[in-house]
Formats: C-alpha cells, sequence, structure tokens
C-alpha cells in the first residue's frame, strides 16, 4: 500500500496556510494510505525556541492535527523527536548529500539572510533531516504545500543517490503532492509575500486559534486595491492582495476560483470580505473549538502520541536495521 509522510513544526500557532496548504489535503488522503503524520519538533530547533513553548506548541500541533479531521484510530500522529530513527538515518544521508546540492536551497538563503557564518549547521542539514523523516518510513507521497517542493526533490535526488551508491532499489522515490486550490496562501498585510508563522504581524495570517473576533477583524483590514471584483482570472493577475483572498475564499468553498468570481465580479471588496469572513468563522471555528477542547487535556494528547511513536518506532527500526545491512554497519545480536 502506498504510505504518506508529513509533518509540521511545532513553531507558533497554525496558520491558514498551513490548514489550506497542507493538513485539509492531509484529512482528504487519509482514506486511501497508510498515513503517517508528524510534529517536526527537531526541525523548530533550527530557530531559536523557549523550551516551554516548544512543549505547549508540540501538543497544540497534535490536537491542530487531530481537531482538523486526521483519524488517530487510522493514521500514526507522534512528535518527531520521540523514534531516534530519524536522526539516524539523518546522518548515515548527510554523506550521500554533496554541499552543492545544499548550496541550492532557497529557504536556507532566506532563513540564514544576510550573516550566513552566523547559520546554524541544524538549519543548513534541515532538509536532509527532513528526507530522513520521508525516507525511514519508505514514503511514497508526501502531501505539503508549494514552499516545500525542493525540499522534496532534494528528498528524491538523496533517495537516487543512496540507491545508486549502494546498488540497491531500496528507498521509493517519493511523490510530492501539492494540491488544492491554496497550495500557497499569501500574507492578508502583503499579496507578494507567504503567510508565514514567522511574519511579525499577526494581521498578516490567520491563526487557527483565532476566534470569530479575530477573524473577521483581520479581514476586514487585509490590504486591497480600491476596484470591484474582476469576471476574469487574467484580470486577477495583477492584483496580488485580490487574487489571494478569491483563492482562500475558492478553497474554503471547495470550489475554484473562477465560480468565486462568478459570484462576486463587480461587487466591492466590502461585501466580498463579509462572506469571506463568514465563510472563515464557519470552516475553522469547529476546528478551533475541537483544539480548545482537546488542549484540556494534554494527558490524552500525550497517550495518542505515545501510541503513535510506538507504532512509527517499529517501522522505522526495522528499516534501520535494512539500511545498516546494505550499508555494513554491524549490528550486534
Ligand atoms: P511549516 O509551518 O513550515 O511547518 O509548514 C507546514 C506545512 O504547511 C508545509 O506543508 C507547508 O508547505 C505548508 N505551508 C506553510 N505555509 C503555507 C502557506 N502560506 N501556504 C500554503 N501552504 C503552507
Ligand atoms: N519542512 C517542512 C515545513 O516546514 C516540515 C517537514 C519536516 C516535513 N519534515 C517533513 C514535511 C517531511 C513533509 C515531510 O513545512
Amino acid at each position: 500500500m502506498d504510505r504518506i509522510f508529513s509533518g509540521m513544526q511545532p513553531t507558533r500557532q497554525l496558520h491558514l496556510g498551513n490548514y489550506l496548504g497542507a493538513l485539509r489535503n492531509w484529512v482528504a488522503l487519509q482514506d486511501r494510505f497508510e498515513s503517517i503524520f508528524c510534529i517536526v519538533d527537531l526541525h523548530a530547533l533550527t530557530l531559536p525556541q523557549d523550551p516551554a513553548v516548544l512543549l505547549s506548541n508540540t501538543r497544540e500541533v497534535a490536537a491542530a492535527y487531530i481537531a482538523a479531521g486526521i483519524d488517530p484510530e487510522r493514521c500514526v500522529i507522534f512528535n518527531q523527536s520521540a523514534v531516534a530513527q530519524h536522526a539516524e538515518l539523518s546522518w548515515i544521508l548527510s554523506c550521500h548529500a554533496p554541499l552543492g546540492w545544499l548550496n541550492r536551497m532557497t529557504q536556507f538563503k532566506d532563513k540564514a539572510g544576510k550573516h550566513r557564518e552566523n547559520a546554524v549547521l541544524g538549519l543548513y542539514a534541515y532538509p536532509v533531516l527532513m528526507a530522513a523523516d520521508i525516507l525511514i518510513y519508505k514514503a511514497t507521497h508526501v502531501p505539503v504545500g508549494e514552499d516545500q517542493k525542493q525540499h522534496l526533490e532534494l528528498a528524491r535526488d538523496i533517495a537516487g543517490a543512496f540507491n545508486r551508491h549502494y546498488a540497491v532499489d531500496y528507498f521509493p522515490q517519493p511523490e510530492p503532492q501539492i494540491l488544492g486550490e491554496a497550495t500557497r496562501v499569501m500574507s492578508l498585510r502583503d499579496g507578494t509575500k507567504k503567510m508565514s508563522k514567522s511574519d511579525e504581524s499577526d494581521y498578516s495570517r490567520i491563526n487557527l486559534t483565532d476566534d470569530a473576533d479575530a477573524i473577521a477583524q483581520k479581514i476586514r483590514k487585509a490590504k486591497t486595491d480600491p476596484e470591484p471584483l474582476p469576471d476574469t482570472l487574467e484580470a486577477l493577475e495583477k492584483r496580488p492582495e485580490a487574487d489571494n483572498l478569491v483563492t482562500i475564499y475558492a478553497a474554503l468553498e471547495g470550489s475554484g476560483r473562477q465560480q468565486a468570481l462568478d459570484r462576486f465580479a463587480g461587487q466591492t471588496f466590502s461585501t466580498f470580505k463579509s462572506a469571506l469572513v463568514d465563510l472563515s468563522v464557519a470552516r475553522l471555528g469547529p476546528i478551533t473549538a475541537e483544539m480548545r477542547r482537546l488542549m484540556s487535556d494534554p494527558a490524552e494528547i500525550d497517550r495518542i502520541l505515545r501510541r503513535g511513536a510506538d507504532k512509527a518506532g517499529d517501522m522505522a527500526a526495522r528499516h534501520l536495521g535494512e539500511l545498516k545491512d546494505i550499508i555494513g554497519l554491524l549490528r550486534l545480536r
């Protein structure tokens, strides 16, 4: 059976981009695939984290997965650091990842900023750990937002390099699943920037923990332009903020951008934004409420993660054993 692996970092709250670009697709795919969903706490360490906040965000991301509709009975949900084989395989794969490949990663360049010399090794090696996350389970499909495409291509290249080096056909080539209308949700303050957890303005994003009032305020304040909504997709192209809001609407509604335009063409943003507020609150409200309910019982979340880590750990240990045999690492019995 085909197998899905995907993950999110427990850094700040999840936002609408995480939901529409990834989480919602996971929910839809869990029926067709054996599914493993991870909270990638080791990846979070590539930027400074407050220990208490990291801990609570880890449970909160687990709650968000479940609240959004991931079924913990059918899927494996766990936090990355609970399965040591991710870090072990990461080392092995790092020995098959040429620096030239890593130097091309645009996310590293963005996150390292101007002072590249001060950037830590973990930030640079981040995509190798991500490849290990996927390959330790021999996952065949990886549902993510558009921004992860380059990292997935690297995972495929590393899998190929390993297979060639040992003349085996061990790792599958994981297929990216970049699905739906909103694979790249943009900031509500600037339609040319990605909606991101790290944006300093909370008005740039809708968090999964925002209540109806916060959602309404953020959408009403969202940047737009003075023109009414157009009737064609071409006319949207040069209007990034309008395009983003229409895309969000279509994605939340489960329709397409053209259908949204058919409905709102010629109308003002104030009319359209009211409809968008209603739709957002209707779609996100139940998830937020369920997240709160789950967060009130952290022990239950931990039990779910424990079960997930046990299942994931069994498979990871089995695969790492096979890999050690391929590589020639002595396995003492
Ligand atoms: P992260 O928050 O970086 O851990 O991302 C978790 C998942 O959400 C990944 O699959 C990302 O590709 C996806 N994602 C993050 N930001 C956005 C966005 N603005 N639009 C669409 N998908 C996103
Ligand atoms: N790098 C991903 C992100 O920030 C998170 C991630 C880590 C991931 N490991 C993964 C996603 C493996 C998919 C598969 O969005």
